[in-house]
Order: structure tokens, then sequence, then C-alpha cells
């Protein structure tokens, strides 16, 4: 069967695995192997130096690994990817792979925290430097350049005020520049958007979150159009650092990725009425959703992705004493951290993922304390929609 030129919930279903699945399976096996044997030496020194694709150790190599990270490729229109035991995992071996004492990232000021943990704390104590930008603003992106920066990273939409990012502005600016582009596209998904057709070098995702989908797997994936930086990807940082994805998540997540065209319109379509409920209400001041004509990223969010996600954040009259009583009171959405699971998920980011950040970052940046962040389910909406007007109601 040819897959290239299918359709993008054909290849959820289909991309990865040139190798005919064992035993005739439908599904492909979960090889749950620590290492491989060989026929004899003349087999290990073929394997060894790559000329067989066949398996060595699974920190390195594993078929069901390999399996998803050629459906993901197919997913983001990539070349080849690397399958890491979590998000964090994929995003910190990224940017060490990118970056060498003495040089820096410019990173979007508003990132999910532990990836701002990461850029602000871990990566100076080994000599390399960060610089925090509005890349919002393309100008402010110029402004930070200097000749020791290598990498511009950012997330779009953005975690959790979903600011819509440039990426095909950022990429020229970027390249122009010899800087390479990461894109964190764990919100909008391949489904909405692929930062690599748009120019960027490397795409990350939590895949723990719309990848997998179900809320039972902690997971990473990086993607790049560039096999070579893929190869040194794999074998020098995630090998090396050991951030391997068991599997058995492996499995979990191609299992998931099949409804992922199916779950995120789905989604969407939730979030699109859950958002204008929202914004309709008198109790609320402001939602933050790319789909509302009035959000700031609205255009551009149209122009880049094909759809405006699940994801949205809202604030409340009466500040954080309100919000706290909103997510603790609200019943069928839970109050959690992650996101992108059947199940609506609500928290407050000041409090919760994002208080890596201090006070005054927090002000500086216009996050506020009582931003609500909602990663709108699969209920359905009419029990959505009950949950919030009844909470917003009773408070
Ligand atoms: C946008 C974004 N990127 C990365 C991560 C980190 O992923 P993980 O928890 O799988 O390590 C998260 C986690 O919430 C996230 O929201």
């Amino acid at each position: 069967m040819k897959k290239q030129n299918h359709k993008f919930d054909t290849l959820a279903i289909h991309a990865g695995g040139k190798k005919k699945n064992p035993e005739n399976a439908l599904n492909y096996p979960i090889f749950m192997t620590s290492t491989f044997t060989f026929d004899d030496l003349d087999h290990v020194e073929k394997v060894m130096s790559f000329e067989s694709d066949d398996y060595v150790y699974t920190r390195g190599n594993n078929p069901t690994l390999r399996h998803l990270e050629q459906r993901i490729s197919a997913l983001e229109g990539g070349i080849a990817a690397v399958a890491f035991s979590s998000g964090m995992a994929a995003i910190s071996s990224v940017l060490f792979s990118l970056l060498k004492s003495g040089e820096k990232v410019i990173a979007h000021n508003i990132l999910y925290g532990s990836t701002h943990n990461v850029i602000t704390k871990l990566l100076p104590k080994y000599g390399m430097g960060y610089k925090l930008a509005d890349l919002t603003k393309p100008d402010d992106f110029i402004s930070a350049i200097d000749e020791k920066v290598k990498i511009v990273y950012f997330e779009t939409p953005v975690n959790p005020d979903l600011s819509i990012i440039d990426i095909n502005k950022i990429v020229k600016i970027a390249h122009k520049n010899g800087i390479k582009v990461v894109v964190d596209n764990t919100f909008a998904t391949p489904y909405f958007q692929r930062p690599l057709s748009l120019g960027a070098d490397v795409v990350v995702h939590s895949a723990t979150k719309y990848i997998g989908g179900h809320g039972d797997v902690v997971a990473g994936l990086a993607i790049s159009n560039d096999q070579d930086y893929i190869n040194y990807l794999k074998f020098d940082y995630m090998c090396e650092f050991g951030g391997v994805m068991s599997p058995f998540n492996g499995w979990l997540l191609l299992r998931g990725i099949k409804t992922l065209g199916l779950r995120m319109r789905e989604q969407e379509k939730n979030a699109k009425i859950l958002a204008k409920f929202l914004q309709a209400h008198s109790m609320v001041t402001k939602v933050n959703y790319p789909g509302l004509k009035n959000f700031s990223g609205f255009e551009l969010a149209k122009e880049q992705m094909i759809g405006f996600g699940a994801m949205l954040s809202f604030e409340v009259i009466g500040g954080l004493e309100t919000a706290r009583k909103i997510v603790s009171n609200l019943k069928l959405a839970k109050l959690a951290v992650s996101l992108g699971d059947c199940e609506t998920l609500v928290e407050l980011p000041a409090a919760m993922t994002h208080r890596g950040y201090s006070s005054i970052e927090l002000k500086k940046y216009g996050l506020s304390l009582s931003l609500i962040r909602v990663s709108v389910g699969l209920e359905d909406i009419a029990d959505i929609l009950g949950d919030f007007e009844q909470t917003l109601k009773n408070i």
C-alpha cells in the first residue's frame, strides 16, 4: 500500500512499519524485550555498522518504537523521529543536542513550567545561555538575536494563554541568522498544525497529551526533516542520556494515535461551544481561545492552523478567590495538571503547571494568578456546559 499520499486519518491508522507484522497481527505487537539476539558475529558487524536495520538493544531501537516513530513522522510531514520516555526527555535532549557551552537559546517568555525551568535554570549550569522574548512580536525576536544564539524555542498555541506565534515569520528571521527553530506542537497536534511544513527544524511533543489521548501514558516525541540530526539526537542523546520510551507505552501511543483526528475534531467542537458560552457569561471577563473572532491570535491561527484546538483559558470577576472556587466546585471537569485526555480537565496554571515562574515573572509576562485553563474533553457538550453553568451560578 502506498501510504504517503493518504489523508491524515488514514495515515494515523496505517502509517509506519515497512516490515510485515509477525503472525499477520492486525495491531503491531509490543516487542517487550530489552535485547535482540544475533545469528553470528557477521550479523553483529552488519547491525552495529548500520548496514542492516536489525535491532541491538531497546535503548537504541525497538520494532514497536520504530513503528511509532515512522507513524508520527508521516503525520508531522517529517523524515524521521525519536521516541522518548516523556515530553521533557524529548525537550531537554533536543535543547542539549543543539547547544554547546557558550551558546544561547531564545525562548518565548511563556512556556510550559518545566520547559521554562530547563531553559532558565538547568542550561545555565552547563554554560548555555538563554534570552526570553515576546515571540508574538517578531521585532522582539530580532532585537534578542546575537551571534551566540543557535536556537529559538516556543510553543504555539502557547501554554496556558493560547497566544499564537507566527511560525513562518520566526523561521525566516531565524534561518537568515543561522538559528534552528524548535516548536512544541503539543497543543495543536499535527492534525491542526504542521510546523515542519512552515519551515521549523524540529517539532517536539508531550505525547502524554493528545497523541496518547487517554491519560494513561507519559511519553515524548521529536520529529525532523533532517535524518542526520535525528540519528545524532537518537544515538548521542536519547540513547546516552537514556530517556527511552517503554515499548509498552509506544504501543499505547500507536493505539491512541489511530483516533487522533476523530478526537481532535470532536474536542474542538466542544471547545468552540464552551468558549462561546464563557465569553457570553456575565462572570467571565476574558476568554483565550484561538477560535474566537476577537482573540488576538485569531487571524494568524486561521492562517497557520487548520483548526483551533481544544485548549482554552479564562478569567473571572472576583479574581483568584472566585477562580479557586470554580476549579474546586466543578464536578464533571476534574482538577488536574494534564491535558488532551477524554476527560475535561481544569487547573490554575500559576499554582500548578507554571508554578516555577516567580510572581514577578508572572506579572511581567501577563500571566495572572487567577487564570483558569481548560482542556475540553469528549464528554457530551450539554453535560460540560451544565457543569460550568451550575458552578458559575452557585458562586
Ligand atoms: C506544552 C507542553 N510541553 C511539554 C510538556 C511536558 O511533557 P511531559 O509531561 O510528557 O514530560 C507539557 C506537559 O504538560 C506541556 O504542556
